[in-house]
């Protein structure tokens, strides 16, 4: 039995989602659907499905399994509370809500109803990262650095630049590093950040956040550490550095790195993540399992909450427990 699949935004994630599950075997295009609806037609005529403008009409009509929710941060504006309604399973790309009661009060219905769920931390879904939770688990930890380092994503055009539409840096693309801070080492218990802005407000039109950002955390288990953003650099470098005695392992893109009593070894990883993550949520779809699922959506809450809290600690200059 194939899984019919909806999709909610068909810009650039989405299309490289569609191109994953158009690879595996039991997957079905029912519907497609974007404000812009040149965009909706251009996926129909890729991978079929009917076209669609209005969501609340798509998940009305379209017969479906399941929901793609691919829209920017501030376009999520009742996709996953119908999907809810509709009991229909929905996959949602980070960063989930810009506001952490809305994304909250979701997480609660998500629950109550027993929706399977998934959430686009495609990092999780490296085999090399099960590597390193296994080492970890075995290490007194003492420190953590983190980076993400990028440049601004659609050369400055568009919404990723502007706070009321990305939310910043650190909530739209730093969030992968938060979520793979907390995958790797437990959950933080406070933060406090700063900022630094300026130089790209001189070169992309209306472009209103941060352009640097450290954040110091607190985890749960004792251990500090820090993570620092930038959206100045020229390409992109994304790494989680954790020190124990003796012990440095090192996740960077697809690999990881470990180096104990004068030995490094490096591993490099063979899967796609993204296509290993669309697998797993048909399966649980298909399956009505959502063990094979990494992150959902009541998780990637709390990798939201992280971040929201690093922003208010930069506007009050204090720390913020979460
Ligand atoms: N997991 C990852 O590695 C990854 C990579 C890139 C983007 N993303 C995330 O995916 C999301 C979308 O990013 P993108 O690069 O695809 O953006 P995009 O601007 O290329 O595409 C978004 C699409 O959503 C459509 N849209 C907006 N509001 C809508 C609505 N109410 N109903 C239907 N369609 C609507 C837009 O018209 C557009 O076609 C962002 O949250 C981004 O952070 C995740």
């Amino acid at each position: 039995m194939s899984v019919k699949i909806g999709f909610i935004g068909c810009g650039g994630i989405a299309g490289a989602h569609m191109s994953r599950l158009a690879k595996l075997e039991d997957v079905e295009f029912s519907a497609m659907c974007d404000i812009e609806r040149g965009r909706a037609e251009k996926a129909a005529e890729s991978y079929g499905g009917k076209v669609y403008t209005d969501f609340k009409k798509m998940l009305n009509e379209a017969e479906m399994d399941a929901c793609f929710i691919c829209v920017p941060p501030f376009a999520h504006k009742g996709q996953e509370e119908v999907c809810i309604k509709k009991g229909v399973p929905f996959f949602v790309e980070k960063p989930i809500h810009l506001k952490l009661k809305s994304a909250q009060e979701i997480a609660k219905k998500v629950r109550a109803k027993g929706i399977i769920t998934s959430v686009g931390y495609v990092l999780r879904y490296f085999d090399v990262v099960d590597t390193a939770r296994e080492v970890l688990a075995k290490e007194q930890i003492s420190a953590v650095l983190g980076r993400y380092f990028g440049e601004v994503p659609h050369a400055g055009k568009g919404w990723y630049g502007k706070k009321a539409l990305s939310g910043g840096q650190l909530i739209e693309q730093a969030t992968h590093t938060v979520d793979m801070m907390r995958y790797l080492l437990g959950e933080v218990k406070e933060v406090f950040a700063y900022s630094a802005g300026g130089i790209n407000k001189k070169i992309y039109k209306g472009y209103d956040v941060e352009d640097t950002s450290t954040t110091l955390l607190k985890f749960k288990r004792g251990y500090i550490g820090n993570l620092t953003c930038t959206w100045l650099w020229s390409g992109w470098n994304n790494s989680v550095d954790v020190v124990g005695k003796g012990f440095l392992l090192n996740y960077a893109g697809n690999s990881i790195t470990i180096q104990r009593s004068g030995k490094k070894v490096t591993y490099i990883s063979s899967v796609d993540p993204m296509l290993e993550e669309d697998r797993a949520f048909i399966k649980a779809v298909a399956q009505k399992d959502k063990s094979v699922i990494r992150s959902d959506y009541p998780d990637a809450v709390k990798t939201l909450a992280v971040s929201l809290k690093a922003y208010e600690s930069m506007r009050t200059g204090k720390p913020v427990k979460l």
